[in-house]
Formats: structure tokens, C-alpha cells, sequence
């Protein structure tokens, strides 16, 4: 090697040290040594340096930042352990709850627990995986169980080291979240302002658009930061970790940014102090949050209280009440969805709620109008929560002046046919089902979605375009069409249409549960449409179940059972989904976490008041997992639990010598079949 390469190597490799340590003290420590004239500086030299010598350019380099590889699509990834949700509280008695459960379980009455709390924020949520303290991995929670992998737009994300301290066990998951800070999130919405494009409507959304970029460089150019919340699948570590603030300052130790506001708290009264001091904090913080996260700090007391369903029991979130706002309602409007369901929608005169800009809200039906007694033109409440769709809430009367009823039209705005409302409910619906274009567009456009099909590329308008002109009539029509008559369509050049066609070609492969939810059948959401998947099995056992089987199944009650029967008692129905099998579209036997193993096929009896489920949640847990719940004590039983005062059961399986189990020990069954 001659001297001059030899050279130019250290000097990469001291470039790469300076400028890795320039983005940790900038983004995790808060105390830059390097002016950014400088750090640009650098990172040229860096670049030029990688550009003449490409064998130079290693994975954790800071200049791989910047995207590089355009994707076709995200790969999905199936977590090693599933990114759960959190149980949210609302009202102080929700906290109460949390505190007196989590002291009754872990059977500490005098003592007040000890919380770590810390903000909860409002962005996305992501793991980290690395492998020899390099990044290697990092996935979107998806739907808990499998997410997206994102791993070349987070490599863009400053605050996330490509390369741990040296610190940090070899192989470790770190989970947070992304989110794009208040000031960039402005300055990318006065960029797209100005180059006339999209508006994002909050931080959180703008965080979701720019990583879900198959671009990288786009998400490059998006200023992106993560806050780390949690530590899993350590390797090896010095010691065993005792508590969440351990956690906490071990990931600021890897590199990581956490909350500066993070802390241990005593008891209620310390997370209602808390809680007051982060909301008045709230608006100040650069970042958007949406409410207080609560974890009982010692992690083996955390082991003790294990999950029930997809949260864990030892967490709570603490949500900031709704944001209210005062506008006036212009008009009301009505729009037809997907079932038919006519929905009036509230036109507004612009109003920030939450940061965000609202003109559109919904007024959820006739019924709620009248009850509210809101007329066009009031001055009302507007309300947002979250993400979720902002509503109207309530009139002012006092500033009303010239106001106009409101009243249902006749017919279908869209396609002139009857309306009329089941009885029992409070929406009225166009019955021309498919017969109206709106509801044909929008089914279609259901189908399509992300959580369906998932068939890239397609928008609403697009839609409704093929509606419009008949290209697509049914689901099927879809697998029929051809780039040729595709590109016939306004603005659709050759390549799009191309790629469209692929895009629906390659979602023909496709899982049951999708299928289930695909089909758009009333009352079945995504998860009813994964619990018929995995009851059930396959299609042909589903549209044989009688309304009885489907009550049988946990979370389906008789509304969304008697929906499901309707749906395949239609001969439409059935048909379209034979017309899709003809085009070729088919689905794989898919594998449930909650199937089989630990609970299924075993035997159970209750016996005592269980403290933290009623009779009714323990049985559909054992029987989710596919145990069974009987009433007598007998040899067969495998199990007996614990509750309360037991009774004479305990002795019956004392007797018997059948194995009795107390309720954490049943918790943490159930929480082993969850793993
Ligand atoms: S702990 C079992 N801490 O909130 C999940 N989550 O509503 C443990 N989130 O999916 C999560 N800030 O994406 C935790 N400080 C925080 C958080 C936080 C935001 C998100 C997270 C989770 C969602 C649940």
C-alpha cells in the first residue's frame, strides 16, 4: 500500500469519527463542539473521499445518510417479539384504576409504586435492530407482528447511530419513535408551500409521509429525530437490568436521544404531578406530544404483571384531553360511503385545533345533528383527538343570527336512488349497494387499501375514474386490466400505467385475513377479519359458519355476526369473490401468534374472584388460545385457577391431585402463549 492511500484511509476513518461524534453531541448530548459550516465542511471532504476510493465508503459512514437506493416497495419484517400498544387512560378514575390493579397484583399495599414516566410521543414507532453494534435493521410496527422495513430511510435519520458505543451489548433491539420536530416540520411545509406541493397536516403525518419514501434521498432531505423508549433482545449485558431507568440511561449511553423530562415518580399523586407539568410544558417542547406514558419501573415487577391482549398490563398511557376549537359551520354536506351509509360532513371556516388546520368535520348522522340541535351557519365546538377525524361537538346558541335547519336529502346525492334507514340505527343508507357508483368506488377504493390488497399506487381519484368510465365494475375487473386502456385515462402516461397493472397483478398473492378485510363486509375491521382468518382457516369453513359458530368467537357479537351472514347470504357476494378466485387471486394459511401451543387443548376450570379479569375476559382468553373452560372439577381438568376465596373446587382438585395455579401464575401462562 503506498503512503499517500494509507493516508487518505486514516483520514477517512478520523473524518468518520468526527463527524459520528458531531451528530451525537448534536442530536443526543445538545451541546454541538462543531459549527455546522464546519461540520458540512467535513462531511465534503468525506464524500470526495468515498467518491475517489468507493471501497473507502463503509455501511456506518455518516455520508450513507443522505439515501441512496430507490426501493420497489418495503419488504415486511415479522418482529422478534411483537411491538405492542399501551392501554390509554383518559379520566383521572382510568389512572386510579392502573394504580390500585398494578398494587393488588403485585400484592403491595402499603408502599406507593415507583413509575418511570416520561412524554408520549406523537409520532411513529419503530425497532432498531443491531447486530455487532451496527444498524442493520429497522421496521415499522405494521400491525404489531410484522412491520415494514424502513432500514435505508432510518439511516437517514440523524439521531439514530448507525454504530453503538462501545458500551452496548453486541446484539440489542432499541424501540422509539420517529418524529419530525415542530420548527422542521414548519420548514418543510413552507417548502412544499412554495414548490406547490403537498401540505402535511401535523408533524406526525409529515414523520409518517417522509419515512414511508421508496426513495431514501427524499427522506434525506426530510428532517427526521427518534426518541428512544425501550430496550429488548439484549445479548449480554453487565449485569442484569433492574429498572426502566436503567433502560433509559443505558440508551443515552448507546447513543441515543431520550426524553430530557423522563423520570421516576411515587404513587398517584406523583403521576398526576407529572402529568401537570408536562401538559403546561406541552407546548413549549419541540416536539409534539399527545399525553404521559406510565411503566412500573422494576422490571421484574414488570415480568410479574405480564400482558393481557396486545398491552401490556404493567403500562399505561395518560392521554391530554381533546383539543376544542370554536369556528362556524358554513354548510353541511352529505357523502356516501362504502356501505351505503350517508354521512353529512361539516364544512368550516378555518380553524386551528391541535395544530392543524381544520375545514371538514364530521357530524356523524341525522340523529346526532338533531340531538345537538346544530344548524348551518352556528358557531360550534370543533374537536380533535389524536389522529382521529374532527368533529363537531356543540352549537353555541348564543352567537347564533342566521341559521338554517338542516335536513336529509331524499334520494342518494350520487346516484338519485332511495335511502332509508334500518331500523334500530341511526344512519340512513342508499340501498342501490354496488347499483351506486359511490359506493362502488369506494368499496373498490377499500379494497385497494394498504391493510387490503395493498395495491401501490392507486389513489381515490383514479378510482374514481374507472368507475366513472365502467373500466371497473366489480374487485375483478381490476386483474383485467391492461397498461393499454389504462393509459387512455387523462395525465396517465405509459409507465404508470405499466406499473399500476403490475402493482395489481402482484396483489393476487394475498393472505385470507387481507381477503376477509378486502371484502369490505359491514362491521369487519381488520382485526375481526385476522380473528376469522385464524378461527376459521380457510374461505370455504367461513362462509359455511352459522350465526351461533360465529358468536363462539371471541370479540364477535351478534351485530357483526349477523352482518357477516348477510354478506355471504348474497349470491352478489359470492359471486364476486369467485369472479376474484377466476382472476387468480389466492391466499396462503397464515400462522397466528395466538394459535395452538401453550393453552390449546387444555382444560380449565375458575374458581374465586379474579382481580384483574371478570369471568367472562378469563374464559375468552383461555379460549382464544384454544383451551377449553369447564364447570366441574374432574380428572380431565388441567388446570384449576385461583381466584379469591376459592371455595370447595380447591379442595375438589387438592383431592383429585389436579394442578392448581394462582392468578399470576395463569397471567403469565397466557402471557407465554402471547411471546
Ligand atoms: S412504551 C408496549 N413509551 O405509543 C409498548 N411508547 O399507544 C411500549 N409511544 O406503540 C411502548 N411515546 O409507539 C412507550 N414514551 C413512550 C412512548 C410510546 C410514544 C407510542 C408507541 C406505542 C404507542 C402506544
Amino acid at each position: 500500500m503506498n503512503d499517500d492511500y494509507s493516508a487518505i484511509k486514516t483520514r477517512a476513518i478520523g473524518l468518520r469519527r468526527i463527524l459520528n461524534q458531531a451528530n451525537r453531541e448534536y442530536h443526543t448530548l445538545d451541546a454541538p463542539n462543531l459549527l455546522d459550516s464546519e461540520y458540512d465542511q467535513l462531511f465534503r471532504e468525506l464524500i470526495n473521499i468515498e467518491q475517489e476510493y468507493p471501497e473507502l465508503r463503509v455501511e456506518d459512514s455518516p455520508t450513507q445518510r443522505v439515501g441512496s437506493r430507490t426501493l420497489d416497495s418495503f419488504p415486511s419484517v415479522t418482529h422478534s417479539s411483537p411491538m405492542l400498544s399501551l392501554n390509554n387512560a383518559i379520566e383521572v378514575s382510568d389512572i386510579k384504576q392502573f394504580d390500585r390493579r398494578t398494587k393488588d397484583l403485585l400484592e403491595i399495599n402499603e408502599a406507593e409504586i415507583s413509575y418511570f414516566a416520561e412524554p408520549k410521543f406523537d409520532g411513529l414507532a419503530i425497532s432498531l435492530r443491531y447486530v455487532d453494534r451496527v444498524l442493520v435493521q429497522a421496521a415499522t410496527r405494521g400491525d404489531g407482528n410484522t412491520g415494514e422495513q424502513v432500514t435505508e430511510n432510518i439511516r437517514t435519520v440523524r439521531s439514530i447511530p448507525l454504530v453503538l458505543s462501545e458500551h452496548a451489548p453486541t446484539m440489542v433491539e432499541v424501540r422509539g419513535e420517529v418524529v419530525m420536530m415542530k420548527r422542521d416540520f414548519e420548514d418543510l411545509n413552507r417548502r412544499q408551500s412554495e414548490s406547490g406541493e403537498k401540505i402535511f397536516a401535523n408533524p406526525r403525518n409529515a414523520a409518517a409521509g417522509s419515512l414511508r419514501q421508496l426513495d431514501s434521498k427524499i427522506t434525506a432531505g426530510r428532517k427526521l429525530s427518534f426518541f428512544a423508549y425501550s430496550l429488548e433482545n439484549v445479548s449480554e449485558s453487565n449485569g442484569a437490568i433492574q429498572s426502566q431507568l436503567e433502560i433509559s440511561s443505558l440508551l443515552k449511553q448507546y447513543g441515543f436521544s431520550t426524553s430530557s423530562l423522563s423520570r421516576v415518580v411515587k404513587g398517584l399523586n406523583g403521576i398526576q404531578d407529572f402529568f401537570n407539568r408536562v401538559a403546561t410544558l406541552r407546548s413549549s417542547l419541540d416536539y409534539e406530544i399527545d399525553g404521559v406514558v406510565y411503566k412500573v419501573d422494576a422490571l421484574e415487577n414488570q415480568r410479574k404483571l405480564g400482558f393481557v391482549a396486545r398491552a401490556p398490563r404493567y403500562s399505561m398511557a395518560y392521554k391530554f384531553p381533546p383539543e376544542e376549537e370554536i369556528t362556524q359551520l358554513l354548510d353541511i354536506e352529505v357523502q356516501v360511503g362504502r356501505t351505503g351509509a350517508i354521512t353529512p360532513v361539516a364544512r368550516l371556516a378555518p380553524v386551528r385545533v391541535g395544530g392543524v388546520v381544520v375545514t371538514n368535520a364530521t357530524l356523524h348522522n341525522q340523529d346526532e345533528i338533531a340531538r345537538k340541535q346544530i344548524k348551518i351557519g352556528d358557531y360550534v365546538v370543533v374537536r380533535r383527538a389524536g389522529d382521529v377525524i374532527p368533529e363537531v361537538v356543540r352549537p353555541i346558541p348564543d352567537r347564533r343570527e342566521n341559521v338554517k335547519e338542516f335536513s336529509m336529502p331524499k334520494h342518494c346525492p350520487v346516484c338519485q336512488g332511495d335511502i332509508a334507514k334500518e331500523s334500530g340505527e341511526s344512519v340512513f343508507r342508499c340501498i342501490a349497494g354496488m347499483k351506486c357508483r359511490a359506493q362502488r368506488a369506494q368499496s373498490i377504493w377499500h379494497f385497494c387499501s394498504r391493510k387490503a390488497m395493498n395495491i401501490d399506487g392507486i389513489g381515490e381519484k383514479l378510482i374514481d375514474q374507472l368507475v366513472e368510465l365502467r373500466f371497473v365494475e366489480s374487485f375483478a375487473d381490476l386483474y383485467r386490466l391492461e397498461p393499454v386502456r389504462l393509459s387512455t385515462l387523462e395525465r396517465m402516461g405509459e409507465k404508470s400505467a405499466n406499473n399500476i397493472c403490475e402493482a395489481i397483478s402482484k396483489s393476487r398473492e394475498t393472505t385470507l385475513s387481507r381477503f376477509i378485510y378486502s371484502l369490505g363486509i359491514r362491521n369487519v375491521g381488520e382485526q375481526t377479519a385476522k380473528d376469522l382468518a385464524s378461527h376459521f382457516e380457510t374461505y370455504e369453513h367461513l362462509i359455511l359458519a352459522t350465526e351461533e359458530d360465529l358468536i363462539k368467537i371471541p370479540d364477535i357479537g351478534p351485530v357483526v355476526a349477523s352482518s357477516i351472514r348477510a354478506y355471504f347470504n348474497d349470491p352478489y357476494h359470492t359471486s364476486v369473490v369467485e369472479g376474484l378466485i377466476e382472476m387468480g387471486v389466492s391466499w396462503k394459511p397464515e400462522r397466528f401468534a395466538l394459535a395452538n401451543t401453550v393453552l390449546a387443548e387444555k382444560k380449565f376450570v375458575l374458581t374465586g374472584k379474579l382481580k384483574s379479569f371478570s369471568r367472562d375476559e378469563a374464559e375468552k382468553e383461555i379460549e382464544s388460545r384454544g383451551g377449553t373452560v369447564a364447570s366441574v372439577v374432574s380428572k380431565n381438568i388441567d388446570y384449576v385457577v385461583l381466584g379469591e376465596k376459592p371455595g370447595s373446587k380447591l379442595k375438589k382438585a387438592n383431592d383429585l391431585g389436579v394442578k392448581t395455579i394462582d392468578e399470576l401464575m395463569f397471567i403469565s401462562l397466557l402471557e407465554r402463549e402471547d411471546e
